[in-house]
């Protein structure tokens, strides 16, 4: 896909607690201004790459881009199939990013705290 890898960084902040609470996995979201950045090539969907905090280690991450579609008009008794939905994506992204040509990415200059990155 044209337009990938994309790299982005922002600050972490509170999202709607979902995540934790009901699915049994934790997200970190980006502000609006992130989102908006995005270019139009990375439509909405399900992304894998890798995430560090700081400068610090780099982990397996994947994130969802778009609107929640789930929680807009779902009953709450159906959660268990975004959880599997979820889990799946998260074991596909695991084994994608075992393949060489995304480990490279791993140790991308991108993740280094160095001077020239800071303002
Ligand atoms: C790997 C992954 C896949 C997701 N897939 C969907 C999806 O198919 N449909 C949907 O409505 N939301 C999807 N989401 C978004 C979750 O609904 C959202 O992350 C969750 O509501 C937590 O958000 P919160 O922290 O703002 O509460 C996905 C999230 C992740 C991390």
């Amino acid at each position: 896909m044209s337009g990938l890898p994309y790299f982005c960084e922002g600050e972490v902040v509170k999202g709607f607690g979902r995540g934790s609470k009901e699915l049994g996995v934790p997200t970190a979201n980006f502000p609006q201004e992130v989102v908006d950045k995005l270019p139009e090539c990375v439509e909405s969907g399900v992304y894998y790459g890798w995430a560090n905090v700081d400068g610090g280690e780099v982990y397996k991450m994947v994130m969802s881009i778009g609107w929640n579609p789930y929680y807009n008009n779902t009953k709450k008794s159906m959660v268990d199939e975004l959880i599997t939905a979820i889990e799946n994506d998260i074991q596909q992204s695991k084994d994608k990013l075992e393949l060489p040509e995304n480990q490279t990415f791993k140790s991308n200059n991108f993740f280094k705290d160095t001077d020239s990155k800071k303002d």
